[in-house]
């Protein structure tokens, strides 16, 4: 399910080691106790509530070990978002104004650049309330790509109605009153976010989903613009990441091989009217037996209503590679199929593969 549009190989798999980053971050001598000893401080306040999460935005140190763990373990988790999208969306995203509100260390500017091969003259522009953060993010930005355009903001105060809004781990931050007055405020054709997977959260981003669905139309992950019948849904990236990072995320004792995230993205509505199908995605491993999976999916009903079923797909319909696929398979992925029979109120299914 890997949309080869997307500049995976420039990097190999899409891993960003901690040599490539080192010289580029605001301190780059920390030693590795240093940035574990931080990194477990950052992570006792992320665990905390919002209201104080937020001074390790405050000093150069922090900010430094925030970037050497975060950045390259949440980057994937833009690959993951950007390979759901249809090739159509794809390419009218590519030479889009990109404003990445809330971007501390330029985590997503950064994958989303690389990722999408963003030419240069493309405006970037890094939104954060935190100076450090930024400083950060630019001399990230500029190391990696010196000479393109890429400018920072502490507030971002105009309309950009050509732009894609994007927010990463900003909205749990801000709140979703600040971010809705951001939207409206900036007016871009894309709204994207890559949020924390919790379930407390979700509540949060479905209010804000409803309200969006007033001028926007969903493009991932929802099947269509009608309500949402899940008091929690997530997607669900399993990934690896570079030895160096792997070491730390092993010494801080977080575990970041299995990223759960809220991954959206909504597109201004048209003119003229039109129905929204998706298709159906999953939004929930349920069990593997010997003879089948089983996972939740969200899928339109003949009402273009949006509703969470159970379905069944057998094993014996599939391909010892795809046997394989789906044992390791994130949550998040577009399913196609035929409903062969309804069992127990599950649906079994015949998959339906593109070509
Ligand atoms: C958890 S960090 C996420 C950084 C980056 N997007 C990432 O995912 O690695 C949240 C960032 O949001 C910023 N932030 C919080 N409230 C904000 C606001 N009202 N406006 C702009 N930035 C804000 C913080 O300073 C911090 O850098």
């Amino acid at each position: 399910m890997e949309n080869n549009q997307l500049n995976t190989r420039a990097f190999g798999p899409f891993v960003l080691s901690l040599e490539e980053l080192r010289p580029h971050l605001l301190i780059s001598n920390m030693t590795e106790p240093e940035i574990v000893k931080y990194i477990k401080e950052i992570s006792m306040k992320f665990t905390k509530k919002r209201d104080q999460i937020t001074d390790y935005v405050l000093d150069h140190r922090q900010v430094s070990a925030y970037a050497s763990f975060y950045l390259p373990t949440n980057m994937p988790k833009m690959h993951f978002l950007l390979s759901r999208l249809p090739g159509s969306v794809l390419d009218d995203l590519k030479n889009r104004p990109f404003i990445d509100m809330g971007a501390g260390p330029g985590t997503f500017s950064l994958a989303y650049k690389m990722l999408m091969k963003i030419p240069g003259h493309v405006e970037m522009t890094a939104v954060d309330s935190a100076q450090i953060m930024l400083d950060q993010a630019t001399k990230i930005m500029n190391g990696f790509f010196p000479g393109d355009k890429f400018q920072t903001m502490r507030k971002y105060q105009t309309a950009q109605p050509n732009g894609i809004l994007f927010f990463g781990h900003s909205i749990n931050e801000m709140g979703i009153d600040r971010a809705q007055d951001q939207i409206m405020t900036i007016d871009p054709e894309y709204v994207m976010w890559i949020e924390p997977g919790t379930s407390e959260f979700f509540h949060d981003i479905k209010k804000l989903r409803s309200q969006l669905l007033e001028s926007y139309d969903v493009i991932y992950p929802c099947p269509g613009n009608a309500g949402c019948p899940s008091d929690w849904c997530h997607q669900v990236l399993r990934t690896s990441h570079d030895p160096g990072v792997e070491r730390l995320s092993q010494m801080v004792s977080l575990d970041r091989k299995i990223l759960p995230m809220v991954a959206h993205v909504y597109k201004r509505k048209k003119k003229t009217a039109t129905v929204v199908n998706n298709g159906p995605v999953t939004i929930r491993f349920m069990n593997e037996t010997k003879f089948s999976f089983e996972y939740e999916v969200c899928m339109q009903n003949e009402k273009n209503e949006n509703r969470n079923v159970v379905i069944e797909i057998q094993k014996k319909q599939l391909s010892k590679s795809e046997e394989k696929a789906f044992k390791n398979a994130d949550v998040g992925e577009k399913i196609s199929f035929e409903v062969e029979k309804i069992v127990q109120e599950k649906l079994r299914v015949k998959l339906v593969r593109e070509d």
